[in-house]
């Protein structure tokens, strides 16, 4: 027994037994005590691997649920054409196809023009998606509250006016048009050659009825967003109904609206249902709603006649190269915030025949350029005479490169 009683007793490698060599037998209280001590280091550890093991099972259930997705094939994106029955629909992928095809059972509450997401292979609807409608046509067009004025503008009085007269008032004093019995035009038609103000005449408009100015570029419509400018159209009329008062404008509207050719390219006929969605929009809206919608081109001769049809933008404005006057005006537009010093801009726009506003915009910028490069903080009459010697050379680089290629 007393042997037994010298013998170290070891309760775990955790306790530092050491110490008890030369110690004498211990008491059972002092075992006790070790082994409570010891207990207490035991369920540490073990509620440190506890936790532990709970960290990896989770790092494994998300790893897991990864590869599981990415092992998923994608889904495709379309939308609903016609529900046909509970559980079937007709669908149309993005690029023009339509199939007929099944709806899981837990997809609930689809309609006609929803979005959703399909199987590749068997094309069952699996789930309705939300796109973020609006969102993402916000993303593709320009919103703004231009800062172009009226006083902006050079020349170009009576384009002016008969903006004004088609544009601003129907959206200021529509109680006119309600008194009298008339329906203004939903919209104009700008045409003329590049830089002569079109964009800026839409902006100066937007402004003065501090209408949401909302731009697209038609060449843009069908050329990004192949395959999704129909419902872009559609999406952009929305907007502009949800922001009226608003202006929609469309940059080189030629591009959705040129004279159809029956190819039957599929690029063709995407053209197509963008230009027809666009005038059905024209037409779903009515005369006196806040929407108003200006149309600019530099090619009218190519332009589908269904657009500029009654009741469409009906209204046509031509913006052509500005005359002496108009030089002038313009002229002055642009040297207005200028330091000028002995320039007789009568005697300049003798010399600017035939340029546009743009380009005698850049006569200004250029001859301040030349006044800069001498250091001189003052810009004279020879400044302006060589800046409109080198924008006319550029016009006519340009033009020869036009030809010549
Ligand atoms: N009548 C004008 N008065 C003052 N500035 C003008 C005038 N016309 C053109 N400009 C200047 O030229 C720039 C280009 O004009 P704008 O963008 O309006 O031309 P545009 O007719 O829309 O041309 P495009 O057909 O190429 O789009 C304007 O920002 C402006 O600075
Ligand atoms: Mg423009």
């Amino acid at each position: 027994m007393a042997k037994d009683n010298n013998k170290k007793v070891v309760y775990s490698e955790t306790v530092d037994l050491d110490n008890t060599n030369n110690t004498t037998t211990p008491t059972a209280t002092e075992n006790v005590q070790k082994l409570e001590e010891e207990n207490k280091v035991l369920s540490r550890n073990l509620r440190r691997v506890e936790e532990e093991s709970a960290m990896l099972r989770e790092l494994f259930n998300k790893t897991s649920a990864e590869l599981n997705n990415l092992r998923k094939p994608a889904l495709l994106v379309a939308d609903i054409v016609t529900i046909v029955d509970k559980n079937k629909a007709v669908i149309k992928l993005p690029n023009g196809n339509k199939f007929y095809c099944y709806i899981v059972d837990d997809v609930k509450n689809v309609s006609n023009g929803d979005t959703v997401l399909v199987d590749q292979k068997s094309l069952n609807v699996v789930q309705k998606v939300d796109l973020g409608e609006g969102l993402e046509v916000e993303k593709y067009v320009i919103i703004e509250k231009p800062n172009e004025s009226w006083k902006d503008i050079g020349g170009l009085g009576e384009e002016i006016n008969e903006i004004k007269e088609v544009i601003e008032l129907p959206l200021k004093h529509p109680e006119l048009f309600k008194k009298i019995g008339i329906q203004p035009p939903k919209g104009v038609l700008l045409y003329g050659p590049p830089g002569t103000g079109k964009t800026l005449l839409a902006k100066a408009v937007a402004r003065s009825t501090d209408a949401t100015f909302i731009e697209v570029v038609g060449s843009e419509l069908v050329q990004k967003f192949i395959g999704e400018g129909a419902k872009l159209v559609k999406e952009i009329f929305a907007l502009a109904r949800r922001k009226a008062p608003a202006i929609v404008f469309i940059d080189e509207i030629d591009a959705l609206a040129a004279t159809r050719m029956e190819t039957g390219t599929s690029g063709e006929r995407e053209v197509n249902r963008t230009f027809m969605q666009l005038l059905a929009e024209l037409d779903g809206f009515k005369c006196l709603d806040n929407v108003k919608v200006i149309g600019a081109t530099n090619m009218l001769p190519i332009l589908d006649r269904a657009i500029i049809r009654p009741g469409r933008l009906d209204r046509l404005i031509e913006v052509g190269l500005p005359n002496e006057e108009g030089r002038l005006e313009i002229l002055k537009v642009h040297t207005k915030g200028m330091n000028l010093k002995n320039v007789k801009l009568k005697e300049l726009i003798s010399e600017m025949v035939d340029f546009t506003g743009a380009e005698i915009r850049a006569v200004c910028t250029e001859a301040g350029y030349f006044a800069i490069r001498e250091n001189r903080d003052h810009i004279g009459q020879e400044d302006f005479l060589l800046a409109i010697e080198k924008v006319r050379r550029e016009e006519e680089e340009e033009q020869d490169k036009k030809f010549f290629g």
